[in-house]
C-alpha cells in the first residue's frame, strides 16, 4: 500500500535547528479578514496545506481576488459587505473545521442560502455549537442530523446583536460569533472560558471596534459593526502545533538538541511547553519578538535526563488542545503515573483524540485508563518496544498520523502507519523535515 509508511528504527542522537511551516490558525485568519478588509492584503509565508487552499477557495467563491506564488499570497479584499456570489452557491471546507466554523460568522446576513460541505471527518463534527449562537443573529440553519455537516445558512438583513456565554474554550466558536458582531450593529458581548486569542489580536491590530476585559478564567469580549478595514500585511511565523511534532522527537531522543526557528508563542498557544516544562523538561524561547500584537521566538530544547509523571491542569487544556497526543508520548515515557482530566473536547477533533491517544500508547505496551473525558498514563522510562504495531482507521486524522510517526522514531518496533496523505491537511512538509533527522 503506498499510502502507508513503515518504520522501524529510532532515531540517533541529534543536535539541528530547523523551520516548520507557517501556522494554521493564522493563515486562515489572515485570509478571511483579508477578505473583508478594503484594501489589497499581503502575506508570506502562508501555510500550503489543504485547510488553508480551502480557505482560499471558499473566499472565491464569494468574489474575493487572490493571487498566490507558493506561500506568498495577494487579497484583494472588498470590505464587511462585499462579498458577491450566485444562487445555489456550495463551499467544500473539506477537513477544516476553523474554516467551516468561522466562515458561517461572516455570512450571517447572506441574501441566498449557502451550503457548506466538508470531508467524511469534518461532516461528522459538531455544528450546532456554531448554528446556535449564529442563529440568535438572526440567521437559520439546516445541519444534518440537527448536528454535522452539509449545513445551510439562510441569512437576514435584519441582524441583532447577542450575548454569548462560549463555555467549552473553543476559538473556533468564539471567532465565529466574534465575525458575526463585526456584521451586526450594536453591540454583541461574548464570555468566552480562555482560548487562542488570535481573532482578538487581529481586531485590536486592524483598530476594529473590539474591546476585552480579562478575567481570570474568562474574556469579556465586546464587538460592534465595523465600516471599514485597512489592509493587513503579514508575515505568518512558524505553527506551535507543528513544532510540537519535533519537540516532543527531541524530548522522548537521548542527547539531543534541537531549535526550532521563528514559533508563534502567543501565551494561549504554549500549553505544551506549560505542560512538558512541568514534566521537567527544558524548553527556552529565544529572540523573542513582538509582531503585530503576536510573539515569536526560537524555540530550544535539550531531550531531559529523567521526564517527571504530571498531575496536568485542566486550565492548561485549552493552550494544549492540538498537542495532546504527543504529550500523552512523554507520559508514556515519564517516571510515575500522569493524569489528565476534562479533556471531553479532544474526542471532538478530527477523529476521537482521546481514544486515539490510549490506543497508541496500549499498543506500545503502556497501560492507561480511559474514561469519557481523562486518562491516566503509567509511564515507563525504560520502554523499548520490540513488537509490530499497526495505526490504521484513524479518520485519515493528520496528527493521529504524526504523532504515531514520533512514537515510532522514539521507542522503536515495527510500525505500519496508514493515511500518510492525511499531512496535507496542515503539515505538507512533516516527512521532509522527518527526513532530515533519519540521514
Ligand atoms: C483552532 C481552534 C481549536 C483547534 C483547531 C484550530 C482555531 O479548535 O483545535 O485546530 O484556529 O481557532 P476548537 O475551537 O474546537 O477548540
Amino acid at each position: 500500500m503506498t499510502n502507508e509508511l513503515k518504520i522501524k528504527n529510532k532515531i540517533i542522537p541529534f543536535n539541528k535547528k530547523i523551520e516548520v511551516s507557517g501556522d494554521k490558525s493564522l493563515s486562515i485568519r489572515w485570509i478571511l479578514f483579508s477578505s473583508i478588509s478594503n484594501k489589497k492584503c499581503f502575506a508570506k509565508n502562508l501555510l500550503i496545506s489543504e485547510d488553508v487552499l480551502a480557505t482560499i477557495n471558499a473566499i472565491k467563491k464569494l468574489g474575493i481576488k487572490v493571487h498566490r506564488k507558493d506561500s506568498t499570497c495577494t487579497i484583494y479584499g472588498k470590505g464587511i459587505d462585499g462579498y458577491t456570489y450566485k444562487k445555489n452557491l456550495v463551499i467544500n471546507a473539506k477537513n477544516s473545521g476553523t474554516l467551516a466554523r468561522l466562515l458561517p460568522g461572516l455570512l450571517i446576513d447572506t441574501p441566498y442560502p449557502i451550503k457548506i460541505i466538508g470531508d467524511n471527518s469534518l461532516s461528522k463534527r459538531d455544528f450546532k455549537r456554531i448554528a446556535e449562537p449564529l442563529s440568535k443573529f438572526g440567521a437559520k440553519f439546516k445541519l444534518k442530523n440537527n448536528k454535522g455537516l452539509p449545513l445551510i445558512i439562510n441569512g437576514t438583513k435584519n441582524l441583532k446583536p447577542i450575548k454569548y456565554f462560549e463555555k467549552r474554550g473553543s476559538a473556533q466558536c468564539k471567532s465565529s460569533v466574534i465575525f458575526g458582531g463585526l456584521k451586526t450593529k450594536g453591540t454583541t458581548t461574548i464570555i468566552a472560558k480562555k482560548s487562542r486569542d488570535h481573532t482578538e489580536l487581529l481586531c485590536k491590530y486592524l483598530r476594529l471596534p473590539i474591546k476585552i476585559i480579562k478575567k481570570k478564567k474568562y474574556d469579556i469580549i465586546n464587538i460592534s459593526k465595523i465600516n471599514k478595514i485597512k489592509n493587513l500585511n503579514y508575515k505568518i511565523p512558524s505553527d506551535i502545533s507543528s513544532s510540537a511534532f519535533f519537540i516532543v522527537l527531541a524530548v522522548l531522543s537521548s542527547n539531543s538538541k534541537l531549535l526550532i526557528r521563528n514559533v508563534n508563542i502567543n501565551p494561549s498557544r504554549i500549553g505544551i511547553v506549560k505542560i512538558l516544562r512541568k514534566m521537567n523538561i527544558k524548553i527556552n524561547f529565544k529572540n523573542t519578538k513582538a509582531y503585530k500584537g503576536e510573539k515569536n521566538a526560537d524555540i530550544e530544547i535539550k531531550s531531559p535526563k529523567k521526564i517527571k509523571a504530571i498531575n496536568c491542569p485542566s486550565s492548561l487544556n485549552s493552550g494544549a488542545i492540538d498537542e495532546f497526543l504527543v504529550i500523552f508520548l512523554v507520559a508514556a515515557k515519564a517516571k510515575g503515573v500522569s493524569y489528565f482530566k476534562n479533556l471531553s473536547e479532544l474526542n471532538e477533533k478530527e477523529s476521537p483524540r482521546l481514544k486515539w491517544g490510549a490506543y497508541i500508547l496500549n499498543q506500545m505496551g503502556i497501560k492507561t485508563i480511559l474514561k469519557k473525558d481523562s486518562i491516566k498514563i503509567f509511564g515507563n522510562p525504560k520502554l523499548k518496544i520490540r513488537k509490530k504495531i499497526v495505526i490504521k482507521n484513524f479518520l485519515k486524522d493528520h496528527r493521529v498520523f504524526m504523532a504515531s510517526v514520533i512514537a515510532a522514531y522514539s521507542f522503536g518496533g515495527e510500525w505500519k502507519i496508514n493515511d500518510k496523505d492525511s499531512i496535507k491537511t496542515s503539515f505538507p512538509n512533516f516527512l521532509k523535515i522527518i527526513n532530515k533527522f533519519i540521514k
